[in-house]
């Protein structure tokens, strides 16, 4: 078996569902699978010129690949086929290419009832935090206990391991600094966004080809906690990045880039192959700077950044092979 992995190394938004997309329409993929979270993600991908949003659905549909949400991931079921009829009247065959691993766990109307009353963390409210408190306390519901989800179970270790050549492409939600565990608590999803996380759908370790970690030039934030230092270049970025987000339509808070938090990132889940994206963003604005510790590097233009930083990654050992520079609409 084989698996590449794609995962967010910030606070989610990086474009992980472009890479994805990509990655689907390279590769000889025989599997897409969503490895954590919910619908509280929003995976914004252009598609034969035509923008999608999708929530809980892998980008193997626009290829024609097989897509599976994961046991790792909560599952809404409104959202779910409301997901499946937004791209089939688009023109996507969904329906026949999605299943649901029969142990993902269900988010009830209660979930998202109590989740829409946060005020603390400023959570998505689609209720995830819910559905994964009563997964670990073992009150939960299955993907396999909802007659609605019958015709679109499957069984992980059936799917993957009763052929030949399986390859996987995982496709990561949210980002490694909204992790439970290595993100900056409480101020984080309640999943795993780690290569790790990947592995908990079933797959070993040395399945692991390729990790493709996504990262934005520079940061974004959504959420309760204050992010974005008072400054209007921030609000400048904001603007011209239109980062808004793409399942609450907040405000996203902006900063530079924290270098050694990327390359916590990069290390504690094996980088390969590493994105920068949006860098059409920061040339538009004019100014590239990046947080190193607790000095602010400052660049004097997009290819002193590329050079400096490609430098300082080989020079830190931190195990990438590739860079890829990306404006937002880029292929790779
Ligand atoms: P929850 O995952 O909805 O519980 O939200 C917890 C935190 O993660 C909040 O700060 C959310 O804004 C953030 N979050 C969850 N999913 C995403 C995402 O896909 N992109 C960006 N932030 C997210
Ligand atoms: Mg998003």
């Amino acid at each position: 078996m084989i698996a590449d992995v794609v995962l967010g190394l910030q606070h989610g938004d990086e474009a992980k569902g472009k890479i994805t997309h990509q990655l689907c329409s390279k590769g000889n993929y025989t599997h897409v699978i969503r490895f954590n979270g919910g619908c509280n993600a929003g995976h914004t991908i252009y598609h034969e010129g035509k923008k999608f949003v999708t929530h809980h659905i892998p980008a193997g549909v626009f290829y024609g690949i097989p897509s599976i949400i994961g046991p790792g991931c909560v599952v809404d079921p409104d959202q779910f086929f409301r997901e499946i009829e937004e791209l089939e009247a688009a023109g996507i065959e969904a329906e026949s290419l999605v299943s649901i691993a029969k142990n993902a766990h269900v988010i009830t109307k209660l979930h998202k009832e109590e989740d829409g009353k946060d005020t603390k963390i400023g959570t998505t409210k689609r209720g995830n935090g819910p559905a994964y408190r009563d997964k670990y306390d073992r009150k939960g519901l299955r993907a396999e206990d909802l007659n609605c989800f019958e015709d679109y179970l499957v069984d992980i270790y059936e799917e993957l391991y009763s052929k030949p050549d399986v390859e996987v492409l995982f496709e990561g939600a949210q980002g490694f600094g909204l992790d439970v565990d290595h993100g900056d608590y409480p101020y984080v999803t309640s999943s795993h966004c780690t290569t790790a996380a990947a592995l908990l759908n079933g797959v070993p370790p040395q399945a692991v080809r390729n990790v493709w970690g996504v990262a934005k030039i520079y940061e974004t934030y959504v959420g309760a906690k204050s992010f974005q230092p008072d400054d209007e270049i921030f609000d400048t970025i904001q603007e011209v990045g239109e980062e808004f987000g793409a399942t609450t339509g907040r405000k996203r808070q902006c900063n530079w880039m924290n270098l050694q938090d990327l390359m916590k990132a990069v290390r504690m889940n094996g980088v390969t192959d590493l994105v920068f994206n949006k860098m059409d963003v920061l040339e538009n604005v004019g100014e590239w700077k990046m947080y190193n510790g607790d000095n602010t590097i400052d660049f004097k233009d997009k290819e002193h950044l590329k050079s400096w930083i490609t430098s300082y990654l080989n020079f830190h050992s931190s195990g990438v092979n590739n860079i890829y520079f990306s404006g937002n609409k880029d292929r790779i």
